[in-house]
């Protein structure tokens, strides 16, 4: 992997991206970046469309992409993240989204238990079916009987191959969740590609958690925990907790990939944050750590390493921004990453 797109994106994601850039640059200067940073809100609010076939096109012929966030207050329908995001997902058949959570630092867990706080798991995500496909439509619109009809569809060969990867992932057990006791038909191909991927890892300890379950369990004691293999919709609101319970929106990374082409699509978990942006507060190591995952798709597991040590050394030297208790801006505490890598 040598070439590699980048999509600022909106917000805090080209704030947060320059740092990724930067880091990424300190530590594989051979890696070559086509930047498109006119993929954003503002084209899509003048042309109706933010990431053209040219577009496309480009990152299609890299080896791999990171990507900062898009969304923007002033964009309220969904078509928009389906331009873009969900586009190169699905056109370039991303189909797992793989989202490790590690405790950074003892201090950023929001559990009281210490034993209960080392949280190292990841939410291998289907990223390509589920609710996400986009079928169904509205009927009455307007009036009292309005009705809307999002289907969910899970397909034996996207799930299996999504069991795949989890189990290859897996060190100390699977954990499959869904909802299968309210959502039967997706529930039943699920239960089964679990069963059949699980055969053959006899080895490997299997769980299965609805997913109200699943989110109490995670709260109480997250280091119960490896692999959390779930459908796309669930996949989200999973790996947002188990970003919170690992330090939070600004520390948590995943790539969007596909194992037979090799590309990787990397970006941090979090979105535009609006609220943020401009500001200066955003915290970069989300977008950091996602460029550290590139580089282990990119089989630069030496490279990817040194950036997580950089990381972990500033967490704990509260090198950081406000929201993991340092007081740095968002390019300081880029800068602090680059001092630590020069430093080790
Ligand atoms: P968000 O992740 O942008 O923000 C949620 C909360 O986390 C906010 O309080 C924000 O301040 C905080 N936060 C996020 N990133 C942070 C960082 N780097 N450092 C410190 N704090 C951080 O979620 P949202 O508000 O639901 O979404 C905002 C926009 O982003 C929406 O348009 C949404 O669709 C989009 N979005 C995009 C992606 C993506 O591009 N992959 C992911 C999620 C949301
Ligand atoms: C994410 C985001 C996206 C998703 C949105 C922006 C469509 O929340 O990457 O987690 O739901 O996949
Ligand atoms: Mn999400």
């Amino acid at each position: 992997m040598r070439r590699i797109a980048v999509i600022p994106g909106d917000g805090i994601g080209p704030e947060v991206t320059a740092e990724a850039l930067r880091t990424l640059r300190a530590v594989a200067p051979d890696l070559e970046f086509d930047v498109l940073d006119h993929v954003n809100a503002d084209r899509y609010l003048a042309t109706g469309t933010a990431l053209s076939d040219d577009d496309f096109a480009r990152v299609a012929s890299c080896d791999g992409a990171l990507l900062g966030a898009v969304g923007d207050p002033r964009v309220t329908s969904p078509d928009y993240a389906r331009d873009v995001l969900l586009r190169l997902r699905f056109e370039l058949d991303l189909y797992i989204n793989h989202r490790p959570a590690q405790l950074l630092h003892d201090r950023l867990s929001p559990l009281r238990d210490q034993g209960r706080r080392p949280i190292d798991c990841t939410v291998v995500r289907e990223n390509t079916e589920g609710p996400y496909v986009g079928v169904g439509g509205a009927l009455r619109v307007g009036t009292p009987h309005e009705t809307a009809i999002d289907t969910e569809v899970s397909t034996y060969r996207g799930v299996r191959r999504a069991m795949e990867f989890a189990f290859a992932r897996a060190t100390r057990s699977v954990c499959l969740v869904d909802k299968a006791n309210a959502v039967p038909h997706n529930g039943t191909l699920w239960q089964r590609c679990f069963r059949e991927a699980a055969a053959l890892r006899p080895d490997l300890p299997t769980r299965h958690l609805y997913v109200d379950a699943a989110v109490m369990l995670l709260v109480q004691d997250p280091t119960a925990f490896d692999v959390i293999v779930a459908n796309n919709a669930h996949g989200d609101v999973l790996s947002d907790l188990t970003a919170q319970l690992a330090g939070g929106p600004g520390t948590a990374a995943s790539a969007n990939l596909n194992p037979q082409t090799g590309y990787a699509l990397c970006e941090p978990v979090h979105g535009s944050a609006p609220d943020l942006a401009g500001t200066g507060r955003a915290n970069p190591l989300a977008a950091v750590l996602s460029a550290a995952l590139l580089l282990d798709c990119a089989g630069r597991a030496e490279q990817a390493e040194r950036i997580r040590t950089a990381v972990r050394t500033v967490v704990r030297d509260l090198r950081c921004t406000a929201d993991i208790g340092g007081s740095l801006t968002t390019s300081g505490a880029g800068a602090a990453v680059r001092d630590a890598l020069h430093g080790e």
